[in-house]
């Protein structure tokens, strides 16, 4: 089966949806299951009502999106199974191996304060994927790491204490698999970005979507050519355009002959492709009442199908009554 899971640290982006959210309805299994990862949104500052209206909105976006209703949970509602694992895996796991973790690196950098739990949460997405046995873990090339370290956990658990979790790997999109910021194609397209000037949301209206796309940096050449290192703006277009409407994006840039055409054929693209989960978001959104059903509904369905690891991995670590 397979699992993954979405932070709501900001609103979704088009990044998450090409490099995760639409291959999780399209690979998609009747076992898999995917949530809102709320309790992750709490590594750095933030603020509790917030928090708590960006995770129904993630959840309505995963349904909106095409995800049965059936296969969506939000994390926090397995807090105490999770945090039970997690400690676990902690145990298992060493510090030096938690503190190499990327995005650790980068978002404690030069903070002041900063969060135990920005240190322990790819413990915490171990114990989201351990949980629940997933085989699969599809997600962009930023989490990768962090499914390594779940693979390396259970490896670990399983020798040491005895075979109780499958071991993951990650599953990774042909396109789409690291999104750039528009304004700025040297890094991420990222929900914590901190100019939205360069991140198209998922909500966004199409002619915000169009504004974005069309002043996008590009570079100071003429012709269409995908060049991913040498000319990261363009070739970022070209793989939108790619993971919006299939091809290569090497071939697609032969199909242009300006880069006014390109934007304005990728802004077509984002906009057609965003529209039915934005529309179907807003229904969903004003109907709380089927948004909490669905929440509790996936909440009780996905602890009961972890249950039985966590309780034996607690007594194989030695823990809990005795069986
Ligand atoms: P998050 O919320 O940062 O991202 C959700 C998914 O979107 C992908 N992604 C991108 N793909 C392409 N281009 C981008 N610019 C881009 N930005 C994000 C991510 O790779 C991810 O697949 N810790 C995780 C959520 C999580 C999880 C898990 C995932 C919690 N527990 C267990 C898998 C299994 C996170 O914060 O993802």
């Amino acid at each position: 089966m397979r699992l993954s899971g979405i932070t709501p640290s900001g609103h979704p982006h088009l990044g998450n949806h090409l490099g995760a959210v639409r291959r999780w309805v399209s690979d998609g299994g009747p076992d898999d299951l995917y949530f809102v990862s709320d309790l992750h949104a709490m590594t750095t500052s933030h603020d509790p009502s917030r928090l708590r209206a960006r995770t129904s909105e993630m959840l309505a976006v995963l349904v909106a999106s095409g995800i049965p209703a059936e296969r969506v949970f939000v994390q926090s509602d397995l807090a105490r199974e999770l945090g039970a694992l997690t400690w676990v895996l902690e145990c298992t796991c060493s510090y030096g191996e938690a503190a190499r973790m990327i995005q650790f690196k980068e978002k404690g950098r030069g903070q002041a304060g900063v969060r135990l739990s920005l240190l322990t949460y790819p413990v915490l997405m171990a114990a989201d994927i351990l949980l629940q046995g997933a085989e699969e873990v599809p997600v962009g090339l930023d989490q990768n790491q962090h499914v390594e370290l779940a693979r390396a956990l259970s490896r670990r658990f399983n020798g040491t204490y005895g075979e109780v979790f499958t071991v993951p790997r990650a599953v990774l999109p042909l396109t789409g698999a690291r999104v750039r910021d528009l304004t700025d194609p040297t890094r991420k397209m990222s929900k914590s970005a901190r100019d939205a000037a360069g991140v198209v949301f998922v909500l966004d209206e199409p002619d915000l979507v169009r504004r974005k796309v069309r002043r996008a940096v590009t570079d100071g050449c003429a012709d269409v050519v995908y060049a991913p290192d040498e000319r990261p703006g363009v070739a970022n277009l070209l793989e939108i355009l790619a993971g919006c409407r299939g091809g290569r994006p090497a071939d697609l840039a032969a199909g242009f002959t300006s880069y006014g055409a390109l934007k304005e054929a990728v802004a077509d693209a984002v906009v057609e492709t965003l529209r039915p989960v934005r529309e179907r978001t807003v229904e969903l959104l004003a109907d709380p009442g089927e948004l909490a059903r669905i929440r509790a509904e996936g909440a009780a369905r996905a602890a009961e199908r972890g249950e039985h690891r966590l309780t034996s991995a607690m007594r194989l670590i030695g823990a809990g009554a005795p069986a």
